[in-house]
């Protein structure tokens, strides 16, 4: 019986078809083709022999997987911007180059952004809860008063892509004005007339605070009590990014005490929050289940790319888009 000679390609989840599409026609295709994340041992099972790893950002790509998968793996493509859950030093020292999903998402991402944003500055956790318990009494001038976009200072910790496509949608909003914080300065920072200030500088001076910028090393746990004790007692905090930049009990404490006036959450660390997090108590903290780039041009387009960069990576002849690390 003949082999079949095509490449093989591991999927570690059931993702949207286009991405699946593509890659059927030039590999052999496996897949956990399940909405659940892939157990470690099924992981381990899958990229056995394999030339691509199709992953997501809850698979967790260390030298154990590496080993695994043997010395023909060609690539490592995750269908994620944020690529924390590889062990990217380990890919280097083998020269396996990493694929990931810059730009397909950051529109879908700066709108949740937003969305976190004004509901929490305008209380709407509050708001529908007082509508469903009945504590909605009458139309009332100094009930569930929050704070408007209009003529605040918004600081951004990481003027990236999602936080420069955030920045952008601010400037409608009327925002007197955007900071930011980060490693380096943005090129792109005068596009939206952004100013490059230091991270305490930052914390004290914005009504509004955004975690936008990529989790590394050496920003885990950056939002921590000292962080929220700088901050105005009427900011709030709003994070996009990856829930390990933020000391969740600390964040806890500063909202229950009043010390910051409230949180929109769409990262957490863990993923899910269990449902007894003391976050959860608290009208004045919004937490979404990591829906950032949760939209179906978002998902296909970043399925796409997934494929796309693992053809690459693969076929030589073929010079369809590379995103890599
Ligand atoms: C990413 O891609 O890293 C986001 O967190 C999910 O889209």
């Amino acid at each position: 019986m003949a082999t079949d000679a095509r490449p093989k390609v591991f999927v570690t989840r059931r993702v949207p078809a286009r991405g699946i599409d593509l890659l059927k026609d030039k590999f052999v295709v496996s897949q956990w083709d399940r909405e659940d994340r892939i157990p470690p041992e099924e992981l381990l099972r899958g990229v056995k022999g394999v030339d691509a790893l199709f992953c997501l950002l809850t698979d967790k790509i260390d030298k154990d997987v590496l080993d695994e998968a043997g010395p023909q793996l060609k690539t490592i493509c995750t269908m994620s911007v944020g690529y924390e859950h590889i062990d990217i030093s380990e890919c280097k020292k083998r020269n396996i180059p990493v694929g990931f999903t810059p730009d397909v998402l950051t529109n879908a991402t700066a709108e949740l952004t937003m969305s976190l944003l004004l509901a929490t500055s305008r209380r709407l956790k509050e708001a529908m809860t007082a509508v469903e318990d009945g504590s909605w009494g009458t139309w009332n001038p100094i009930w569930m008063l929050g704070h408007g976009l209009d003529g605040a200072t918004v600081g951004i910790v990481g003027l990236g892509r999602i936080g420069l496509a955030v920045a952008k949608c601010l400037l409608s909003f009327g925002v007197s004005r955007i900071v930011y914080s980060g490693n380096s300065q943005s090129k792109n920072a005068q596009e939206v007339n952004a100013e490059f200030v230091s991270f305490d500088y930052l914390l004290e001076h914005s009504d509004f605070i955004l975690g936008c910028c990529s989790l590394t090393a050496n920003n885990m746990g950056l939002f921590n009590a000292e962080a929220f004790n700088k901050m105005k007692t009427s900011a709030i905090f709003v994070n996009t990014s990856r829930g390990g930049l933020v000391n969740q009990d600390d964040l806890y404490n500063a909202l229950k005490s009043g010390k910051i006036a409230g949180a929109g959450l769409d990262v957490t660390n863990p993923e899910p929050l269990p449902t007894d997090s003391p976050l959860l108590t608290l009208s004045n903290c919004l937490v979404l289940p990591h829906i950032g780039s949760a939209t179906e041009k978002a998902r296909s387009a970043m399925s796409e790319l997934t494929a796309r960069n693992i053809i690459a990576y693969c076929h030589t002849d073929d010079d369809t888009c590379v995103k890599q690390l």
